[in-house]
């Protein structure tokens, strides 16, 4: 088949490669020329694991091109629209600019029978908005618009597309559920269940399932503060609760909130939705609020960690991006909690395996270090923000050695209590009962002599 993509981003180039590497004949399109340029010298834009190799492959077995300009779109069986659906500024609602610059671009394109298909995440009734435009652009066209919403996850986005739970296709038209359904026949072989509905409900099945996901986290990351005051453990609750598969263990690990380009635009363009319709989301408005106020409240732990104010004081913050394996920072707790640091006084310092370019425009005051331990150097406390693999099985002895304090807070449960205490650090956690660990008279007198002088 030949398949256009309008939109090289996080989306729509793994999309479009994965759709090449189905053996279908792939164009991206992209209005960032820089990006398109990029990308045929074979350099990614985003931070993506395994995606290099695949485009490599992709280019030079002839199935997958590049294009600055909207190629292809007249023989194209199936053209999808990737491009950014980001919030609205002032409201929140989805911003369509995007979409619809696209869709006016691409209509006198378009052949007559043509698919069009909505891969961004788009309100409801938005492909009803489209199906009218071009109508109204082409009133000698019988072209179909699909709702097809994607639900990879930004550092596991090839596997996830690859291995989707379900595939979503509204439309009631035959032709073009067809015509969709052949573009992901591959994936048969992998038993994907693809999931015939309307495109209204396709387009509400995206939004549903980022709000819900929110709200696992939301959820607990509210019983990990309950936690913490009954002396219970978050991650044993989590367990407990997970092991009833009509519950399900995923996404109940608590931390400082949930970020990323996705899950905090998508609830807030969702309740915006529900309000245009006369509907109220009271739970998914509740965990937009809680979700916020949570990533500001971190400092809090901080502040808690050092027995106090912590003007004055160096505040190693590891991680930036809003998770591990992407360099997107997009609605990272990381920002807030740096933001609320530097309000307070601290001084902060930081390492990032791979946001660290994309966060200092959110962050400018960061002092950005080469390593977790040039970070970690003469530092208060030092503080894991996202999970990065490397921040694991950090060399707790020589974090001692270099650390003014022997202080961490761990805002994602990376590490145990038992081992910090054992290693002699004062380890604030989330949700667990043993996060107050202290190290032994000794050694607290001996770094309370070395700050004496400081304070
Ligand atoms: C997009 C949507 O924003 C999001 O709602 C959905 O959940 C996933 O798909 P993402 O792929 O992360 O997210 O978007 P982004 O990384 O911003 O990439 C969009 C690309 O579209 C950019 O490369 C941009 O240059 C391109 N674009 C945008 C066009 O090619 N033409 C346009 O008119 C607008
Ligand atoms: C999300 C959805 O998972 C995906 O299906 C959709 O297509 C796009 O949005 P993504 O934004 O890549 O994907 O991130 P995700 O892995 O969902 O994590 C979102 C945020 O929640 C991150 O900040 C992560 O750290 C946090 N999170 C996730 C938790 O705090 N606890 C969890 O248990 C899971």
């Amino acid at each position: 088949m030949r398949v256009t993509v309008i939109g090289a981003g996080y989306v729509g180039l793994v999309s479009g490669v994965c759709f090449a590497d189905f053996g279908h004949r792939v164009i991206c399109v992209d209005k960032d020329a820089g990006r398109i340029e990029a990308l045929r010298r074979g350099e990614i834009p985003i931070f993506e694991p395994g995606l290099a190799d695949l485009v490599a492959a992709n280019i030079s077995q002839g199935r997958l091109e590049f294009s600055n300009e909207p190629t292809g779109i007249g023989e194209a069986d199936a053209v999808f629209i990737a491009v950014g659906t980001p919030s609205r500024r002032g409201d929140g609602h989805a911003d369509l600019t995007h979409i619809y610059d696209v869709v006016r671009e691409i209509a006198p394109l378009l052949s007559p029978t043509a698919i069009v298909v909505t891969k961004s995440t788009v309100p409801v009734g938005t492909g009803d908005e489209i199906e009218r435009l071009l109508r109204e652009l082409r009133p000698d066209a019988e072209i179909q618009v699909v709702s097809n919403p994607e639900f990879l996850r930004e550092g596991a986005a090839i596997q996830d597309f690859k291995h989707p739970d379900r595939i979503v296709v509204g439309t009631d038209d035959a032709r073009a559920r067809a015509v969709v359904a052949e573009v992901y026949r591959p994936l048969y072989l992998n038993a994907a269940p693809i999931l015939n509905v309307s495109r209204r409900t396709a387009e509400l099945v995206k939004y549903a399932s980022n709000a819900f996901l929110a709200t696992k986290i939301a959820f607990i990351n509210e019983v990990a503060d309950l936690c913490e005051s009954v002396g219970a453990d978050v991650q044993d609750v989590a367990r407990g609760m997970g092991l009833d598969n009509r519950i399900g263990g995923k996404f109940l690990h608590a931390g400082p909130g949930f970020g990323g380009s996705c899950l905090p635009k998508d609830t807030t363009a969702l309740i915006k939705t529900a309000h245009d319709h006369g509907a109220q989301l009271r739970i998914v408005e509740t965990v937009a609020a809680v979700n916020d106020q949570r990533k500001r409240a971190m400092a809090r732990k901080v502040v808690a960690a050092l027995d106090g104010p912590i003007r004055g004081k160096t505040i190693a913050v590891l991680g930036l991006t809003f998770k591990p394996n992407t360099d997107d920072t997009r609605d990272s707790p990381a920002l807030p909690l740096i933001t609320a640091l530097h309000d307070l006084g601290a001084v902060v310092r930081s390492y990032d395996p791979a946001g660290m370019e994309q966060a200092k425009p959110h962050a400018p005051d960061v002092v950005c270090c080469a390593s977790a331990y040039a970070a970690a150097e003469g530092a208060d406390a030092v503080v894991i923000a996202t999970e990065w693999e490397q921040f694991r099985a950090l060399d707790l002895e020589r974090l001692r050695r270099i650390m003014a304090r022997p202080v961490i807070v761990d805002l994602r449960n990376v590490y145990r209590g038992d081992e910090m205490k054992r290693a002699n650090f004062r380890y604030v956690a989330v949700g667990r009962p043993d996060a107050e660990c202290r190290p032994v008279p000794s050694l607290a007198k001996r770094s309370a002599g070395r700050l004496g002088g400081a304070e």
